[in-house]
C-alpha cells in the first residue's frame, strides 16, 4: 500500500514512519539477504504499524551505547526507546538479575518479595514531596491507566486536561489523553472529558510569545481549569521528550492553577526520570510537586518493562478497590534491575555527567548553527536534547525531507536517533556517554547536516 505524502505528514509526530520511501531506499542500500530474511518473516508474523513492523534492520547485540546488528555493525543508540539510562546490558544490573533469578523469579499475587518492598522504599526516599506511595505496572501506559483512575476516584469527577502532541502511551485511556494522531485517528471514541490545550512550545508559540515569553499558554491552562469548573486533574510530560522543554515559570502556574480549581497535577516522566534531565526527576528542574508522578522505560535498567506511579501520600483512599492489578505487580527481578538501576546512577554520578554532557552537546550543536542554516534551534534539558530542521529561520517551516534525509544518512555513518514532529532530530543517549562518543555522534550529525545542505 502507497501512502500520500500529506498522510505521512499528518502522522509524524511520535517519531519517524517506517511507510516512507526513504526507508525503502536504505533497506535496499544496507540490508543484505541473510537480514532481509529475517525482516520479510518479521513482517510476515507481526501486525504491521507505523512505528514498528515493517521494521529497519535485525539486531544481535547491544551494549553500553551501541547496538549491533546481524551483519556486525555497531549503531550508536542515541535513540534506545529511553530505557538505556545505564545503559545496554550494564554488567552491575545483569548481575542483580542473575542473583535474583537464582533466589525469587516471580511473586504470585497475596505475596510480597524483598526486591519490590526496598525498590518502593527507594523511590519514595528519592521522590520529592509527600510522594509516599508506589503501585508499580509492566508498561508506562498502564500505570498512566492507574493515574487516571486514582484521580477519578479521589475527586469524585472525571474531565482531564492534557496537551495536543502529547504521547502517554498507546492503551485506549492513555491515547485520549495523548495527542498525536497517529495513535487516535481511526480509533473510535475515546475516554469522554478529555480537553486538550496547546503545549507550552516556545519556538512554535501558538500566543507569538516566541522569546518573550509571558506564559500565556499556563493562563489559558487555568482559563480552561476555570471555565470547565469540575476538572479531576490535568496530565501532562514535564518535558516533551520531543525536546520542547517547557518554559521555566510554567509548572507553577499550573501548580496554583490546580490546586485553586482542585484538580489533581499529574506529571508523566515515563522517558526521562532517573536522571535524563540532570536530576532525579525532571519535576525537580521546574521546582514542582506534583500529586502523581508516572515513571518507566529505564526504570527496569533496559532489560525488563517496568513503570511506578508514585502517589501523594493522601491519595492511599482506595483499599476496597483495584487500581491497577497487573500480574507483574511486583516482579522481583524486574524491580532487582531497578534497585540495580537506580544504585549505578547514584555510585557513578550519572546525574552530573548528563547535566555536563548536556551542556558540552547543546553548545556544540549552538555553534553548529552557524555552519548550519538548517537548524531552527537547539535545546534540552540534561541529555534529552533536540535539534529542530526548518527549511527557513524567519518561517519555521519544519524541514521534514532534510530531517528524514539527515537520520537515514546518520543510521548509514552508525549513528541512531529518533526523529519527532517530522523536523526534530531528538538526542537521548545513555547517560554513561563520554566527551569521546558524544564528539563521534556529533560529528556524524555534523557531516549528515553538510551533505543534505549540499
Ligand atoms: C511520555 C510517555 N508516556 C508514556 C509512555 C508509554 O510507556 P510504555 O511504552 O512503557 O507503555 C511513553 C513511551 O514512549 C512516553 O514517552
Amino acid at each position: 500500500m502507497r501512502f500520500k505524502k500529506k498522510n505521512l505528514d499528518d502522522l509524524r509526530s511520535e517519531g519517524d514512519l517506517n511507510i516512507s520511501p526513504r526507508r525503502r531506499a536504505w533497506t535496499k542500500k544496507h540490508i543484505d539477504a541473510g537480514t532481509q530474511r529475517w525482516l520479510d518473516l518479521d513482517a510476515r508474523y507481526f501486525l504491521h504499524q507505523s512505528l514498528s513492523t515493517p521494521c529497519l534492520n535485525v539486531l544481535s547485540g547491544c551494549e553500553g551505547i551501541n547496538l549491533k546488528d546481524l551483519q556486525g555493525r555497531d549503531i550508536m543508540d542515541f535513540h534506545g526507546n529511553n530505557v538505556h539510562q545505564v545503559g545496554f546490558a550494564n554488567p552491575r544490573v545483569i548481575e542483580a538479575v542473575k542473583k535474583q533469578l537464582d533466589k525469587l523469579a516471580f511473586c504470585t499475587r497475596r505475596y510480597t518479595n524483598i526486591p519490590a518492598i526496598k525498590l518502593a522504599e527507594k523511590l519514595t526516599q528519592l521522590a520529592p514531596g509527600k510522594l509516599n506511595k508506589v503501585l508499580f505496572a509492566p508498561a508506562g501506559t498502564a500505570a498512566v491507566g492507574m493515574a487516571l483512575k486514582l484521580a477519578r476516584m479521589a475527586t469524585g469527577k472525571f474531565k482531564t486536561i492534557s496537551m495536543w502532541d502529547s504521547f502517554h502511551g498507546a492503551s485506549l485511556d492513555a491515547i485520549s489523553v495523548g495527542g498525536e494522531a497517529v495513535f487516535r485517528k481511526d480509533a473510535g471514541p475515546l475516554l469522554p472529558g478529555t480537553e486538550h490545550v496547546p503545549p507550552p512550545d516556545c519556538y512554535r508559540c501558538l500566543w507569538g510569545c516566541a522569546d518573550n515569553c509571558t506564559l500565556k499558554c499556563a493562563d489559558y491552562v487555568e482559563y480552561v481549569l476555570s471555565k470547565e469548573g469540575d476538572v479531576a486533574a490535568v496530565i501532562a510530560e514535564t518535558v516533551r521528550s520531543t525536546s520542547i522543554v517547557t518554559p521555566i515559570g510554567y509548572w507553577k502556574k499550573i501548580r496554583a492553577a490546580c490546586d485553586k480549581y482542585g484538580a489533581l497535577l499529574i506529571l508523566d516522566e515515563i522517558p526521562n526520570c532517573l536522571g535524563r534531565t540532570g536530576k532525579m526527576f525532571t519535576c525537580q528542574n521546574f521546582e514542582v510537586v506534583p500529586d502523581m508522578l508516572v515513571i518507566g522505560k529505564g526504570l527496569g535498567g533496559g532489560i525488563f518493562p517496568l513503570a511506578a506511579l508514585i502517589a501523594r501520600e493522601d491519595l492511599d483512599i482506595m483499599p476496597d478497590r483495584a487500581l491497577g492489578h497487573y500480574t507483574h505487580e511486583k516482579n522481583p527481578v524486574a524491580c532487582a534491575a531497578a534497585i540495580a538501576t537506580i544504585d549505578y546512577i547514584e555510585q557513578e554520578n550519572l546525574l552530573a555527567n548528563a547535566e555536563k554532557m548536556g551542556i558540552y552537546a547543546k553548545d556544540r550543536m549552538r555553534k553548529m548553527m552557524q555552519q548550519h542554516k538548517i537548524i531552527g534551534a537547539v535545546r534540552g534539558l540534561g541529555l534529552l536534547m533536540g535539534m529542530e530542521l526548518v527549511k527557513d529561520r524567519k518561517t519555521k517551516q519544519p524541514a521534514t525531507e532534510e530531517a528524514e534525509k539527515v537520520m537515514y544518512g546518520a543510521l548509514s555513518k552508525g549513528l541512531n536517533f529518533k526523529i519527532t514532529m517530522g523536523s526534530i532530530i531528538t538526542l537521548t543517549p545513555p547517560l554513561t556517554i563520554t566527551k569521546k562518543q558524544m564528539d563521534k555522534a556529533l560529528n556524524i550529525l555534523d557531516q549528515c547536516l553538510r551533505e543534505v545542505e549540499g
